[in-house]
């Protein structure tokens, strides 16, 4: 697999490690139903590299709090990702997987490390500054209103949910490459002050090659986005599933037209979904002309329902209430808990918190 390094890595050696090998980690936002894109961009290449690295995966539910307001929702969109994953093929005896929230100790890192963090670095973050600026697009005269602080500060708790970890890599999309980034800052601030008595591995991002060639486009052609309204979702039953390929944006060429593949975003799922040569087959037929945006879609539909049908009915058993998901959970959360637990020790031993 081809990784972007963004930064050096700088090694430190830490305790309870499996010998040998980095730690990757990465988290999920519940704000919705997990969709292809996810998949896609983020799922998919994580699971690749649980094979070659130690990897910490996690619900990131407490991350959603800054914008989910309904209890329900949080509470079902929790479970959607977390049997997605598991869906999806994350073998939890490889895999530490867990729900934010159940790791007490990621909060209280947070606080020591928000009183080592500069305001300053929060005003600069990527999703703060676009939530201000979207209040200045609208008018609205108090650039912060609607702005609350677990958004605000958002970055340091990504930032723990890290290091606290000894994480080696963050798989992201590019967007949330200043976040790692941050984690490495802040680390290293840490580092210098406290260094001499327990130090913070520094960590890397990687991003999927080129990141373009993983951003799916979603119904409407723009990137697949919860925020955009026009995701499919991953586990739709069929007759939804049909209904959302159906519904893909596709110009008025007709049938018996030539196409430009590139310029459909039915076409960019196809090749995300099915066999090389049938893309390739595809390919030709609507360059030559005689195969219709209609015809595609059906085959998309059937790449697609074909690839997630054995995945739909492991996820339809996961998230039925006291299902096997909540056992991987509990054990993911008590391993998480134990790798924990002696760097937020490492800590307040250096900042002067002795145990009593
Ligand atoms: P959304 O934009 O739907 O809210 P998230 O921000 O929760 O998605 O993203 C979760 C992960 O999925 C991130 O690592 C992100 O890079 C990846 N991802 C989201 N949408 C896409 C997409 N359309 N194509 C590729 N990767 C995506
Ligand atoms: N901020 C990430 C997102 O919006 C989710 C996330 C929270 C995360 N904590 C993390 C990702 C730690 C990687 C590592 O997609």
């Amino acid at each position: 697999m081809r990784w972007t390094r963004l930064r050096r890595l700088r090694r430190v050696a830490h305790e309870g490690q499996r010998e040998g090998q980095k730690v990757s980690l990465t988290g999920i936002k519940p704000t919705g139903e997990p969709h292809l894109g996810n998949y896609i961009g983020a799922i998919r290449p994580a699971l690749e590299m649980a094979s070659s690295y130690e990897s910490i995966y996690f619900i990131a539910d407490y991350h959603a709090l800054t914008s989910v307001r309904d209890r329900a929702s949080l509470a079902n969109w929790t479970r959607s990702v977390g049997a997605t994953w598991i869906a999806l093929g994350l073998d939890p005896k490889q895999t530490i997987f867990y729900r934010q929230s159940d790791v007490p100790e990621i909060f209280e890192l947070t606080w020591v490390l928000s009183c080592m963090t500069g305001k300053g670095l929060m005003n600069r973050a990527h999703a703060y500054k676009a939530a201000r600026d979207r209040n200045a697009e609208a008018g609205v005269t108090d650039l912060d209103a609607g702005i609350n602080m677990g958004l605000y500060s958002y970055p340091v708790l990504m930032a723990v949910d890290i290091l606290i970890m000894n994480t080696d890599v963050v798989p992201v999309g590019q967007d949330q490459v200043q976040h790692v980034e941050y984690a490495a800052d802040i680390a290293g601030s840490f580092n210098h002050v406290y260094g001499d008595v327990f130090t913070l591995k520094i960590p890397e991002a990687v991003t999927p090659p080129g990141d373009t060639g993983r951003v799916l486009p979603g119904l409407d052609g723009r990137k697949m986005s919860k925020s955009y309204a026009n995701t499919i979702p991953l586990f739709a039953p069929e007759a939804r599933l049909r209904k959302l390929v159906r519904s893909i944006k596709s110009d008025s060429t007709p049938v018996e037209a030539p196409k430009d593949p590139d310029s459909s975003a039915a076409f960019q799922l196809y090749e995300n979904f099915a066999a090389s040569e049938d893309v390739a087959d595809m390919r030709r037929r609507l360059e030559a002309g005689g195969t219709g945006w209609g015809e595609l879609k059906n085959a998309l539909y059937e790449a697609i329902n074909t690839r997630l049908t054995p995945m739909r009915e492991r996820y339809e058993e996961l998230m039925a209430p006291g299902s096997e998901l909540d056992g991987i959970l509990a054990d993911g959360a008590a391993q998480a808990r134990e790798r924990a637990r002696p760097v937020l020790a490492g800590v307040r031993r250096a900042v002067g918190i002795d145990p009593l």
